[in-house]
């Protein structure tokens, strides 16, 4: 049986630029959508897929992340004394131990954050979430991809299919055999040249990796846009350790532009109970 996977990385040290001015001061993992910033929905996700350690590489700027973990005694004593409830901050309360924190000096890439990480990963299985991904499913993406990990172990991505012309933005996968919804993978490429993509199936920055991969990350190469990339670590590993993709069976937003932001809170509050009414009526009317 497959090492179970207990610890959670999510960088969070890119510094936004897609999302500025809103980010000249606040991380973009801190801009809400609908009533909640983009960083609980990746910690809700990781929970309930049985994640007990959460590992957070930040940078210089991003202590606002950091502290939204924290209680508010303060707040909670106000709320009290109002004869407020204080289940809406339950979700952002951790238990102790239970965010860790590591700083990313500079932001050289995604496998230059995972890498920063490699000390308090030690030697077991890992997942990394990107929080200005937000993945909608029921269950949620890393806890699909957990049942798939109990079933074949080894390295699982999880991958969507994008159209041809949407290739080149994104690492892509280059397909095996499939059996229903795990893919073999034989390669991988991060941002292919426009017509090279091996498939339209990218990498939506969900993962589920073993640790040699970190040892790939040594190396410490550039790849495309000169960053230190994840994707080409991986890809060599692949090969040496079962490599696996997984379609994802939900919705995926991405918000780490501003119309993908503005398209995920409208996705998400017409989901909600509470706004969802609201809104739809008002897009309706629109
Ligand atoms: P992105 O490339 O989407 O984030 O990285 P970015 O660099 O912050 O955004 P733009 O392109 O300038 O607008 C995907 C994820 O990886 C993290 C980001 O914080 C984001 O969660 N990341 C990226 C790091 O932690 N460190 C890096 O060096 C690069």
């Amino acid at each position: 049986m497959a090492n179970r996977v207990r610890k959670a990385v999510l960088p969070v040290a890119g510094l936004g630029t897609r999302l500025l001015p809103a980010t000249k001061s606040i991380p973009k993992e801190m801009i809400t959508v609908v009533d909640r910033p983009l960083i609980q929905y990746a910690v809700d996700e990781a929970r309930e897929a049985g994640i007990e350690e959460l590992i957070f590489v930040t940078g210089r700027g991003k202590s606002a992340l950091v502290d939204y973990f924290d209680h508010a005694y303060e707040l909670e004593a106000t709320l009290k004394a109002k004869g407020k409830s204080l289940d809406v901050l339950a979700p952002s309360n951790v238990t102790f131990g239970e965010v860790v924190t590591v700083r990313q000096q500079q932001p050289l890439g995604l496998g230059h954050a995972v890498w920063c990480a490699r000390h308090i990963v030690g030697d077991e299985p890992f997942a990394v979430l990107l929080p200005d991904e937000l993945m909608f499913g029921t269950p949620n993406c890393l806890a699909q991809m957990m049942r798939a990990y109990d079933r074949v172990g080894g390295n699982i991505v999880a991958a969507l299919e994008v159209p041809a012309s949407e290739t080149h933005k994104y690492g892509v996968i280059d397909p095996g055999p499939s059996d229903g919804r795990l893919t073999q993978i034989r390669g991988m490429v991060e941002k292919p040249a426009a017509g090279t993509a091996p498939s339209n199936l990218m990498l939506p920055g969900r993962y589920i990796l073993q640790p040699e991969v970190m040892r790939q990350l040594d190396a410490q190469e550039t790849g495309a846009g000169g960053e230190i990339q994840l994707t080409d670590a991986m890809a060599r590993l692949i090969g040496t350790q079962p490599f696996h993709a997984f379609l994802f069976d939900g919705a995926r937003y991405d918000c780490g532009s501003a119309e993908g932001f503005v398209i995920a809170n409208i996705a998400m509050a017409m989901e909600r109970e509470d706004v969802g009414p609201a809104v739809r009526e008002f897009i309706a009317r629109l």
